[in-house]
């Protein structure tokens, strides 16, 4: 079919005709949305890189959990900011963690919003690095045994998912196993599996209090040049026994989440980090574009390109307007 015969725009005519031939349709269905927490009652506080986001204290989380409940968001990310560092990141795993309270608080006020938690050490170490160290270098195999362990209180203490974001080798075993041995053989695991060495992560350390104190995530975190090993990283989580893969960032990486959606058959998330959340704020605060526009379509790119699951800071906003 060629031209004058053809016309692409008879089907673009007015919006019911484009209703009905979209072919990608955004739903609340798949979003999640993160939130920090903190020590102490009644904080909320403002995180000047990210309009809109706050980190919270455990009376005023489980506020936030209703609320997102009550939007119809399917799930929370739990990231936690504990009241001391120390080298062996003992506030990841603690019996009392500030992690470890929320999910019981949000577990006993909304226990159907499923609470997936970020597992990894940055926010617990002094050095802010995801791992262990061995003088400035990262001890991957020491680290997964205290992720495997982090993972472990995360569940008993309610989580529904676990998701290891520190990109160390062998993370996913370590983790099934470890659960597997504590008898939760049933909590899944989404792993972060192919994340990137990313400048869009700026603002989420300091909303999460984790920028290295030296160096880089540069021996752990993928180069943002590279799409087979991004394939090499998920086969390996696969392996491992991941439930739900995930590729982090997730705009300037739409190709590796296409790619990835064509070679596996697993549920796979895209997350939309604090920097490009960041980006849509500021230009929209500047009177640049229109942020609700920006916003719905960015979350749309994600969905066409091929991600089941978006984790976004937009969640409780895209929400919204979805309802609308
Ligand atoms: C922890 C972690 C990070 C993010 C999620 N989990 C930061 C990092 O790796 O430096 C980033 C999330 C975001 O930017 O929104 N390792």
């Amino acid at each position: 079919m060629q031209y004058p015969e053809y016309r692409p725009q008879r089907l673009r005519k007015n919006e019911n005709m484009r209703r009905l031939t979209r072919e990608t349709r955004l739903s609340v269905d798949s979003l999640v949305c993160p939130l920090f927490v903190v020590p102490g009652s009644k904080i909320k506080k403002p995180i000047a890189s990210m309009p809109g986001q706050f980190q919270l204290s455990v009376d005023y989380l489980v506020k936030e959990a209703e609320a997102i409940r009550e939007l119809g968001i399917p799930a929370i990310l739990l990231f936690g900011i504990p009241a001391k560092k120390d080298d062996l990141a003992s506030g990841a795993f603690a019996k009392k963690g500030v992690v470890q309270i929320a999910l019981s608080a949000i577990k006993e006020k909304v226990p159907e919003l499923l609470v997936i938690t970020d597992v990894c050490l940055c926010e617990y170490t002094i050095h802010g690095h995801c791992g262990m160290l061995e003088g400035e270098a990262i001890d991957n195999d020491a680290t997964i045994e205290v992720l495997g362990e982090t993972a472990l209180s995360h569940a008993k203490a309610g989580a529904d998912i676990v998701a290891p974001s520190a990109m160390m080798d062998g993370q996913v075993l370590a983790i099934r196993e470890a659960l597997d041995e504590g008898g939760f053989e049933s909590t899944p695991i989404m792993a972060y599996s192919a994340k990137y060495a990313s400048s869009f992560y700026g603002p989420f350390r300091e909303a999460a209090e984790s920028a290295p104190q030296f160096g880089d995530r540069k021996s752990y975190q993928m180069d943002p040049a590279n799409s087979d090993e991004a394939i090499r990283e998920i086969t390996l989580d696969v392996a491992e026994g991941a439930d739900i893969i995930m590729v982090k960032p997730a705009l300037s990486y739409l190709d590796v989440i296409r790619r990835v959606k064509e070679e596996f058959d697993l549920p796979l998330a895209a997350y939309n980090v604090s920097g490009e959340y960041a980006m849509v704020k500021a230009a929209a605060n500047m009177g640049w574009i229109d942020g609700e526009r920006a916003m719905m379509e960015i979350l749309l790119s994600m969905r066409r390109a091929g991600a089941d699951i978006i984790i976004t800071y937009h969640a409780k906003e895209a929400a919204e307007v979805l309802s609308r």
